[in-house]
C-alpha cells in the first residue's frame, strides 16, 4: 500500500429484516459471526485505524471487536451517518478510508486490497467503489455508469426508475476514499428519500459535481452476498458450506455424503480423515490423522488426536481433547475433558472435567457427577484403570491407576492404585423364595 489505510465497518443497522433481537453483524455463518468474517478478511491490511461503527443498545458487539476502536451512532439514521459517527475517530487520519459493511461478510482480502491499490493509483483524492453483476439485482442499489467507466450515481432501489432497475451493475457498499474528501461530501448529504435516511451512496452525486473521480472494480457476485434477512443468512450458510466441503474434500478428507456435513471456517483436518453422513462441528475443531467420525456426532470446539473414533451418535461439547487412538461412542456426552492415549469411552457415558491417563475402558453408562449444584468438580482417572458399567464418579475424585471398579458402584471417595473398589449394597439371596411367591399366587 502506498498509504495508510483506515478501515472503518459500519455495523450500527437496526438489521429489522432479520427480526431478531440479536445484532444483524453477530448472527452466524459457518460457526463465525458475520463481523468476524470481515474483520479476519481485513486483518492483512495492517490498517493503521480500524473502526466499527455500533450502537449503545448493541452492548454484546464491541465484545466481538478485537483490536478495533468503536463508535457509537446515536443520531440520524442510514449508511452516511453510520460514516459521520466515526468522524471523529478519523479526525488526524490521513490516507485511504475503506468503507466496508458487517452485513457483507465473505469479500476476500485480495478483492479488499485490489479495491484500495485502484484508489491509492489515482494522483488526485478520489473514490473506488466495489461493484458487481447480479444474477438478480433486487434491493441492491444500481451504479449508473457513464463514459470511461466513471460512476455518475448511484441509485437505492426503492428510488429506481423502471429503466435503473433493469441495470445489473450492482453497489456492493463498499468504497475506498481519500480522507481528504469524504466529510467534506457527506456534509452534502441530505435525508431526501422515502426512508428519511442519510445515504452514503449520495456522496458520489457530490463528488461528481465537483468533478471527483468515482471508478469502481468488479468483483465476484459470490463474494458479495449482503445478509439482510433470514433467508439470506440460509443462503450464505449453503454457499460457505459448499465451499468448505469442497476445500477439505481438495485436502484428501473422505466426506461419505457432504451435504450432510456441516463443517466450520476453523475446522482442520489431518491426513486420512474420514467423516459419516450427518455430523456437525461448531467453533474449532481439529481432527488429526487417521481419524474417523461416524454419523449423527456433534464436536463443539474439540481436538481428536490421530486414530481417534467418534460416533456414532457421540456429542462432544466445548475442550474435549480426545488423545491418540480414543474411542467415543453411542450416546456418549464429553466435556471439558481430556484424555490420554487409548482411553475407551464406548456407550451411554457422561464424562465431565475430568483428565484421564492413558489405556483406560470406560464401561456402558459409567458417568461423573461434577456438578454440586453450586460448582464444577474434578475427577482424575489414572492409567491402566478400569471403570466398571454403570459407575457414578462423585467428584472430586481420584481413581487410582491399575484400579477397577465394581460395575453399579456410586464413588464418592479416592480409590487406591492397583485395588478394586465396590460401592453397591452387597446382593443377598432368599432360598425358594420366588417358587413360593408363584405357588401362592397361582393358588388364587
Ligand atoms: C446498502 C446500500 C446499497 C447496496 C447494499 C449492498 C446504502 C444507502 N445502500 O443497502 O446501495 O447495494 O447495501 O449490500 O448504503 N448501517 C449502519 N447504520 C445505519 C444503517 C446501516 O451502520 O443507520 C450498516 C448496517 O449494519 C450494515 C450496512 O450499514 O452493515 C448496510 O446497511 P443495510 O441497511 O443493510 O443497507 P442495504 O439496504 O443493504
Ligand atoms: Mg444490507
Amino acid at each position: 500500500m502506498k498509504k495508510p489505510v483506515a478501515v472503518v465497518i459500519l455495523a450500527a443497522g437496526w438489521g429489522t429484516r432479520m427480526r431478531a433481537s440479536l445484532p444483524k453483524v453477530l448472527h452466524e455463518v459457518a460457526g463465525k459471526t458475520l463481523l468476524g468474517w470481515v474483520m479476519d478478511a481485513l486483518n492483512f491490511l495492517k490498517a493503521e485505524k480500524r473502526i466499527i461503527v455500533t450502537r449503545p443498545e448493541m452492548t454484546s458487539v464491541p465484545n466481538y471487536a478485537k483490536d478495533y476502536d468503536i463508535s457509537y451512532q446515536n443520531h440520524y439514521e442510514g449508511t452516511g451517518a453510520a460514516v459521520m459517527a466515526a468522524r471523529e475517530e478519523l479526525k488526524n487520519f490521513n490516507g485511504t478510508i475503506l468503507i466496508v459493511f458487517g452485513d457483507t461478510p465473505f469479500i476476500s482480502s485480495e478483492t479488499f486490497q485490489h479495491l484500495v491499490e485502484k484508489n491509492q493509483a489515482s494522483d488526485t483524492p478520489s473514490i473506488t467503489l466495489m461493484g458487481f453483476h447480479a444474477e438478480l439485482p433486487n434491493e441492491y442499489g444500481r451504479l449508473i455508469v457513464k463514459n470511461n467507466h466513471i460512476v455518475e450515481k448511484i441509485v437505492e432501489t426503492s428510488q429506481a426508475t423502471a429503466e435503473q432497475k433493469k441495470i445489473t451493475l450492482c453497489n456492493s457498499g463498499v468504497m475506498a476514499i481519500d480522507s481528504q474528501i469524504l466529510f467534506d461530501l457527506l456534509d452534502k448529504v441530505t435525508p431526501n428519500n422515502t426512508k428519511n435516511e442519510y445515504y452514503l451512496t449520495d456522496i458520489i452525486l457530490q463528488a461528481r459535481q465537483k468533478n471527483i473521480s468515482c471508478t469502481y472494480i468488479i468483483a465476484d457476485q459470490r463474494e458479495l452476498l449482503g445478509i439482510n434477512s433470514k433467508a439470506d443468512l440460509a443462503q450464505a450458510e449453503n454457499l460457505v458450506q459448499t465451499i468448505l466441503r469442497q476445500k477439505a474434500m481438495d485436502q484428501g478428507v473422505t466426506l461419505r455424503d457432504p451435504s450432510t456435513i456441516y463443517l466450520t471456517a476453523d475446522t482442520f483436518f489431518g491426513q486420512d480423515v474420514v467423516i459419516d453422513p450427518y455430523v456437525v462441528m461448531k467453533g474449532k475443531v481439529i481432527l488429526e490423522n487417521n481419524v474417523t467420525v461416524h454419523s449423527f456426532s456433534h464436536l463443539d470446539n474439540a481436538h481428536i488426536h490421530a486414530y481417534g473414533q467418534i460416533g456414532p451418535f457421540a456429542r462432544l461439547r466445548p475442550n474435549s481433547n480426545i488423545g491418540p487412538e480414543g474411542k467415543v461412542g453411542s450416546f456418549v456426552e464429553v466435556k471439558n475433558t481430556q484424555t490420554h492415549q487409548n482411553v475407551k469411552i464406548n456407550h451411554l457415558s457422561y464424562i465431565g472435567d475430568t483428565i484421564i491417563e492413558e489405556n483406560v475402558t470406560v464401561g456402558a453408562g459409567a458417568i461423573t457427577c461434577n456438578y454440586n449444584g453450586y460448582e464444577k468438580n474434578k475427577c482424575t482417572i489414572k492409567k491402566d484403570a478400569f471403570i466398571g458399567s454403570n459407575t457414578s464418579l462423585i467428584a472430586p475424585v481420584t481413581i487410582g491407576a491399575g484400579s477397577i471398579i465394581g460395575a453399579g458402584s456410586v464413588i464418592s471417595k479416592n480409590v487406591p492404585e492397583d485395588s478394586l473398589a465396590i460401592a453397591r449394597a452387597p446382593q443377598n439371596h432368599k432360598a425358594l423364595w420366588a417358587k413360593k411367591f408363584h405357588e401362592n399366587k397361582r393358588k388364587k
